[in-house]
C-alpha cells in the first residue's frame, strides 16, 4: 500500500485525478466513488477534460453503491449525484449502478456483479472511507470476501450522511454495495481521505490489523493500493514520517 499524505483536500484531488487519469483511454473500466470526498477528484478531472487534456470516450464506469428505495430521481441518489457531480460534465456515457428500486434487490445484486464481469473488471476504483471504516457501504462487520449486497446502515453512517438530506430520519437504512471482495477485484484502489473526522479510520485501515471490524483494513491484502490523505486525516499515522519519506524520495520511474 503507498501511503501518500498532501497538504489539503485540493492537493489530494489533484493527486488522486493523476491516478485514475493514468487508467483512462478507450476501454477503461473506471470504479466511482460518492458522498463528499472524491468531489475534489471529480472538479479536478472535469477541468481537464474542459481544458481539452483528458478525455473519457470509449471508456465505461460503474458505481459502488447505492441506497435502496430511494427513487433515481431524487437529488441524493448516488444515480442522481455522479451525474450532477461527474457525468454531465464529461465525455463518459457508460455509467451503471446498483439498481436501489429493484423489485427483486438480491436478483439485481447478482446483475451487477456479472455486470461488472462482463465489462472485464474493474481497472481502477475510486474509493472513499467512512468514519466507521467502511468503504463502498461494507458497514463494520461485513465479510472480507463479500459480494454485491444489501446492508443496513449503521447509526453512525447515517448520522454522517444526513448533512445531504433534510432529517437524519430521511437517510435510508438500507444500501445496495459492491462487497470487500468486489472491490478487491479491482486492478487498482485509490482511496481519498481528508478532514480530521476521517484519521482513525484511516490509522484503523493502514495500521491496524486487517479485520472486518475496519473494513478497509482488507485494502492491505490488495497489491496495488494507493491511498491519499491530507495532512488532518494523517494525523493518526503511526509511520507518517515514513510515508513522507517514501513519497518524497520515489524513484521517477515507479508510478502512481
Ligand atoms: C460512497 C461510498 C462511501 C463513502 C463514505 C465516505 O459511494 O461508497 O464509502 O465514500 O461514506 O463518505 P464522504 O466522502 O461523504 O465522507
Amino acid at each position: 500500500m503507498e501511503v501518500v499524505i498532501v497538504a489539503d483536500e485540493a492537493a489530494a484531488g489533484a493527486l488522486v485525478a493523476d491516478v485514475m487519469a493514468h487508467h483512462v483511454r478507450p476501454g477503461a473500466v473506471l470504479g466511482l466513488a460518492t458522498g463528499s470526498s472524491p468531489l475534489p477528484v471529480y472538479r479536478e478531472l472535469i477541468a481537464r477534460h474542459a481544458a481539452g487534456d483528458l478525455s473519457f470516450a470509449g471508456a465505461r464506469a460503474f458505481l459502488l453503491d447505492e441506497y435502496v428505495g430511494l427513487p433515481q430521481g431524487h437529488p441524493e441518489s448516488y444515480h442522481s449525484v455522479i451525474r450532477r457531480e461527474f457525468i454531465d460534465h464529461v465525455d463518459l456515457d457508460r455509467v451503471d449502478g446498483p439498481d436501489g428500486e429493484a423489485a427483486d434487490i438480491p436478483a439485481e445484486a447478482a446483475r451487477y456483479e456479472v455486470a461488472i464481469r462482463d465489462a472485464g473488471g474493474i481497472d481502477v476504483q475510486l474509493l472513499g472511507i467512512g468514519t466507521d471504516g467502511h468503504v463502498g457501504f461494507n458497514e463494520p462487520g461485513s465479510s472480507l470476501a463479500s459480494r454485491t449486497r444489501v446492508k443496513t446502515l449503521t447509526q453512525q453512517t447515517r448520522d454522517d450522511n444526513a448533512r445531504f438530506f433534510d432529517s437524519v430520519d430521511d437517510v435510508p437504512h438500507h444500501v445496495l454495495t459492491q462487497g470487500l471482495g468486489t472491490i478487491l477485484d479491482a486492478g487498482h484502489l485509490v482511496l481519498i481521505a481528508t478532514g480530521p473526522t476521517k484519521a482513525e479510520a484511516v490509522a484503523a485501515a493502514v495500521e491496524g490489523p486487517v479485520s472486518a471490524f475496519c473494513p478497509a483494513s482488507v485494502l492491505q491484502l490488495h497489491p496495488y493500493v494507493t491511498l491519499v490523505v491530507d495532512e488532518p486525516a494523517a494525523t493518526g499515522l503511526r509511520l507518517a514520517d515514513y510515508y513522507r519519506f517514501a513519497a518524497a524520495n520515489k524513484p521517477g520511474w515507479q508510478a502512481y
